[in-house]
């Protein structure tokens, strides 16, 4: 993928009122420095939602949604990241660098595109030559309407059909070779994949063509459904069928429904259940559960009832369990023996289905039922297993009401708590040690203040220079502020949001995210004079941290001549930092 410079980003970020984006979408009202509304990713009454024009980055308290105005637009108009970074680059009259080398990747996956496209419109032109296949998606009663809109085509019997018709030269034949349309044989001689198969065209999410699955006609013909092998453009784990015609169908999706086959989709689909879209022959992959939220809050899987089933209801469980920020839900929908969606729509119709989705079970019974299926809850063995299977699982959920609920349930069921996500964030604190009865109240550490501080205005860590003396501070959190620091010292002009977009797969990124959001009293002078103090401090720390440890040295093993210098410098360093008296 063509990549775009850090730099570009950040002066995009700039250039950009991000309260002017979201303002076009969403009704906001100011309060004080910031902008507040009704959060448009979930549902509430009263407004959390806010906007900083000075961070460039808006953020929900109620259900933790946040970031620059790019992935406002990747979340709210659901565009990928380049065409967000295009839609504003638009916006304010710049062009979108990218270098040549990116420029010919992306002629040849424009090529690679048209020739996906050219085999799509091959295949429903033989569709309409065929009165088998017309016969076919007949008899499964598959409307005229419905085979356009999912684009149904045909691919001939015969060894050639697809390349007489369109591998004419060599580069031609190449682009069908790349985009996974061929099979070769032994001896190098390469043939249609696809043959005497009814074709399901997979888009991406532009609604492109970038890959098929291929049903057979006649039922001894090789595997029932055969699909495009892993292309430049297609990767199956990435991908949902039917997600392009959903969204064309709806602008806000109310809900997802994950079923296994083509024909599920469709048949759904033709009987009014429009928002159903397949995974293509894999289990639920991460991927995969993060483009089902990033499209829909409420999720419904359907599985075989069968053994089987239950095993990929799992799989999916373990993808959606690190997705489960509040607001989001997952339903699993167990179906009858021998039955899938495609014959069940047909026999009770959608509200027959509909009925079934009511019923479904939700994430939180799926998890303990199925952890709990093998173990006796009477006895306290039995309590022990269950709670040593469920804790690392509910730890993946992110922060907030939902996990804290599910540990909660987890000790109705065992007596045993998974720790409930602390009141505060995980950047370190300055904890009161074994203080007995006048433990003094937690101090917010100085790394911390740093922290916090920087978040609220970046370029104040410009001001330092490397090399950092409490970079060898040992304390917690001293890692992140120097990769602050080094970040802005690389990207002076980078905002509070696309500081945090940087830091977003972080294992701290929660945490930055919350402290970032907070707001400061005080004015630019008061933040840069908290900062600069609380690096001076951090620095005698550094300072009385090396001065213990030769000290240390010199009384066990003695000092070199250099280490007796450095002694030396030290202590007149901690002396000019000192307050005169
Ligand atoms: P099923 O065997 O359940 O078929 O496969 P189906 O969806 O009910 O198909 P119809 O109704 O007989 O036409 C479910 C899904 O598993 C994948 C396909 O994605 C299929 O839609 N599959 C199945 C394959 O990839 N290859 C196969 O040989 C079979
Ligand atoms: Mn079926």
């Amino acid at each position: 993928m063509a990549r775009i410079p850090d730099g570009f980003i950040d002066d995009l970020l700039a250039r950009t009122d991000i309260v002017e984006v979201i303002g076009t979408r969403v009704p906001l009202k100011r309060q004080g420095k910031e902008y507040s509304a009704r959060c448009p990713f979930h549902d509430e009454r009263s407004p959390s939602f806010t906007v900083s024009p000075t961070k460039q980055f808006y953020h929900c308290f109620g259900c933790g949604a946040h970031g620059t105005a790019i992935s406002f637009l990747m979340n709210y108009d659901r565009l990928e990241f380049l065409d967000a970074v295009e839609e504003l680059a638009k916006r304010v009259g710049v062009e979108v660098p990218r270098d040549t080398r990116a420029r010919n990747e992306d002629s040849d996956t424009q090529e690679l595109f048209s020739t996906v496209e050219a085999a799509s419109r091959f295949f429903q032109k033989q569709y309409g030559h065929s009165g088998k296949a017309q016969g076919y998606l007949d008899s499964r009663g598959v409307s005229a309407d419905i085979r356009e809109r999912f684009g149904i085509g045909y691919a001939p019997d015969g060894f050639n059909a697809l390349r007489d018709a369109l591998g004419t030269d060599d580069r031609r034949m190449k682009l069908l070779e790349r985009a996974g349309l061929f099979s070769k044989n032994d001896s190098g001689r390469v043939y249609d994949k696809f043959r005497d198969r009814v074709m399901f065209p997979i888009h991406d999410r532009r609604g492109r063509t970038i890959a098929f699955g291929g049903r057979v006609l006649d039922k001894e013909d090789g595997p029932k459904y055969l699909n495009s092998p892993e292309t430049p453009l297609f990767h199956k784990g990435r991908e949902l069928y039917g997600l392009w015609q959903v969204r064309q169908t709806h602008n806000k999706i109310p809900r997802l429904i994950v079923v296994e086959g083509y024909m599920d989709v469709i048949a759904l689909f033709q009987h009014g259940v429009d928002t159903a879209v397949a995974t293509l022959g894999t289990a639920t992959t991460p991927d995969h559960a993060e483009l089902l939220f990033r499209n829909a809050a409420d999720v419904y899987f359907c599985f075989d009832g069968d053994r089987a089933g239950r095993g990929a209801a799992w799989k999916a469980v373990e993808s959606v369990l690190p997705r489960m920020k509040d607001g989001r839900q997952a339903f699993f929908l167990f179906l009858p023996d021998g039955e899938d969606p495609d014959s069940l729509v047909r026999q009770e119709g959608a509200d027959g289905f509909d009925r079934r989705l009511r019923e479904a079970t939700p994430l939180s019974q799926f998890l303990f039922d199925s952890l709990a299926a093998d173990v006796n809850l009477n006895t306290l063995e039995g309590k022990g297993r269950l709670a040593e299977r469920a804790k690392p699982l509910l730890a993946q959920i992110p922060d907030g009401a939902f996990g804290d609920l599910m540990k909660q349930r987890l000790t109705e069921l065992t007596g045993v708590g998974a720790r409930a996500s602390p009141p505060d964030t995980h950047v370190p604190t300055q904890r009161a040690h074994g203080g007995g009865r006048h433990a003094p109240t937690p101090k917010r550490s100085l790394v911390r203040s740093a922290i916090s501080v920087l978040l609220q205005k970046p370029s104040l860590a410009a001001a330092l220079t490397p090399p950092y003396r409490f970079a060898e501070l040992r304390q917690p959190g001293i890692d992140l502020l120097v990769e602050i620091v080094d970040l802005v010292q690389q990207r002076p002009e980078i905002s509070t949001g696309a500081l945090l977009e940087q830091f977003a797969g972080h294992e701290q990124a929660g945490a930055l995210q919350k402290l970032a959001s907070q707001s400061f009293p005080g004015d630019d002078d008061t933040l840069q004079r908290e900062f600069l103090d609380a690096v001076a401090q951090l620095d005698k720390q550094t300072i009385e941290q090396r001065l213990a440890e030769l000290q240390h040295q010199h009384r066990e093993v003695g000092l070199s001549a250099e280490e007796k210098r450095e002694l030396l410098s030290l202590q007149q360093a901690r002396l000019a930092k000192s307050p005169s008296p």
